[in-house]
């Protein structure tokens, strides 16, 4: 069937009342005179599953909108289902905008979430946030559904669904998914629309891919320069992911910067002046400690680990104790839970590791920001990086590369398998902190040279010398 909306001369005087008179003499508000090509592209696509993809702040969400209101005015009585996974996440980004852009003209009824359009066509909206929710719409029909980030939903709520676009009418029966690489549902929206690798039933021709990258939205990109900068300023994997729209970057695992042959070094003898950190985890499973220099240009050598497994406080700031010898630290970071006291006792653990040697600076529980500050650090840049470990590390350079992405969460790791968790987890509160370039020491000069030394420099200041 040959679709109205795609007939509509729309895009060529691209007027913005045009659709809002023939619904009613009070306005919709439509106005496409900034629609970019690949809006335009999914606007006119008449596929079954069409997928708007890629980059974020492409325009995606704001496509998905506008056509749901082409569709309903276009196919009097068409049952439409906008989906997000929370139903915060709709509040937040459709209800607002969309009943601006109806104007009253649909009406919406907050109890059961639809907008009904005076033809008689509707747009309810729904969330999935648990795999069970999808049940809810077990049964019931509808002609279109709308999928915003769809790579949040799993292929099991893709495929219920899938089951519910239906109807004894003439009306389009499509499936609109708007994707960022990266979440649960990275895979299978991966592999249907971007690698197009169908099994069973799947008939290729029934999937059309429009990517997106920023630089398509004009809009956003004229009003909020600086959104573009925050994107070029991420690590390079979630930078290509999120910025260019690239499907390979945020799948598996997280830090895709670590490399052996530049993070991995002989230990050496840290020079006497360089400043030292210690960074430390502590669990009921795990006691890590890691040991860092900084050079004078602020680079990082982590020269000495620990991991040990069932240790009490005292025996294990006893070890740390004895590795440290006689060495001095600014400071020693730890997590904030160690500061917690418990029932029993009025001490927290932080005060026992203070009491068995070892006292501790909160650190902060900011998990994101900390891998993103230790990608950062790893970060390769003239094929050199600013952290170097000492290859005696074993520990740290087995977890760090081991580490997985949380496909939930794709800024965070996976706190499984959590073996591998703790010496990581010690580096990433390290990483938050400040460190300052170590300074060279001066060279000790004689007495006269120190007297000459000061002599000009009252010279400098216009003083004069005193004569001898
Ligand atoms: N054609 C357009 N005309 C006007 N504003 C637009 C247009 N496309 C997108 N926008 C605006 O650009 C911003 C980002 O668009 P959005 O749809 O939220 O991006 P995405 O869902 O891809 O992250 C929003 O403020 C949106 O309203
Ligand atoms: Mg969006």
């Amino acid at each position: 069937m040959q679709s109205n909306e795609e007939k509509a001369p729309l895009f060529q005087n691209k007027s913005p009342t045009r659709v809002a008179r023939a619904a009613s003499a009070r306005a919709i508000r439509l106005d496409f005179s900034l629609v970019n090509e690949k809006q335009e592209r999914f606007f006119k696509s008449e596929k079954r599953f069409i997928a708007y993809g890629g980059a974020r702040g492409g325009g995606k969400s704001w496509a998905l909108r506008h056509k749901a209101a082409l569709l309903a005015l276009n196919y009097a009585g068409i049952k439409m289902l906008l989906l997000r996974r929370t139903y915060q996440e709709l509040e937040q980004n459709h209800v607002t905008e969309l009943t601006a852009m109806l104007n009253g003209v649909a009406k919406y009824n907050m109890q059961r979430k639809i907008f009904t359009f005076p033809n008689g066509s509707i747009l309810k909206l729904g969330y999935c946030a648990a795999e069970s929710d999808v049940l809810q719409y077990q049964g019931q029909e509808y002609d279109v559904i709308f999928i915003d980030e769809a790579t949040q939903f799993t292929e099991y709520q893709f495929s219920a669904l899938t089951a519910c676009v239906r109807g004894a009418n003439n009306f389009p029966k499509r499936m609109y998914l708007t994707c960022n690489p990266g979440g649960v549902g990275h895979e299978w929206v991966k592999r249907l629309f971007v690698s197009r690798r169908y099994k069973d039933s799947e008939r290729p021709d029934d999937y059309e891919f429009i990517p997106a990258t920023v630089f398509d939205n004009k809009a956003l990109i004229d009003n909020d320069p600086g959104y573009v900068d925050m994107l070029n300023n991420l690590p390079d994997d979630i930078r290509e992911a999120w910025r260019d729209g690239n499907w390979d970057m945020l799948a598996g695992r997280y830090f895709t910067e670590f490399d052996r042959q530049i993070h991995v070094i002989e230990p050496f003898e840290i020079p006497e002046h360089w400043r030292r950190y210690r960074s430390i985890d502590y669990g009921l499973d795990c006691l890590a400690c890691l040991w860092i220099a900084v050079d004078e240009r602020g680079n990082y050598y982590i020269y000495r680990e620990y991991a040990e497994s069932d240790k009490t406080i005292a025996d294990g700031a006893a070890d740390l104790v004895e590795l440290s010898g006689s060495e001095q630290y600014d400071y020693t970071v730890a997590p904030t839970d160690l500061w917690a006291r418990s029932q029993e006792s009025a001490k927290a653990k932080a005060d026992l590791f203070r009491e068995n040697g070892v006292p501790l600076m909160k650190g902060s529980n900011n998990r994101e920001a900390g891998w993103l500050a230790i990608k950062d650090m790893l970060r390769v840049s003239g094929g050199d990086s600013r952290l170097k470990i000492f290859s005696v590390c074993g520990r740290l350079i087995e977890d760090l590369p081991a580490l997985q992405r949380d496909q939930k969460r794709p800024t965070d790791c996976m706190i499984e398998p959590h073996e591998i968790t703790h010496v990581p987890d010690a580096l990433r509160y390290f990483a938050l902190e400040y460190t300052f370039p170590s300074k060279k020491p001066k060279a000790e000069m004689s007495a006269i040279a120190e007297h000459e030394q000061r002599l000009l420099k009252r010279a400098r200041r216009g003083r004069k010398a005193p004569l001898f």
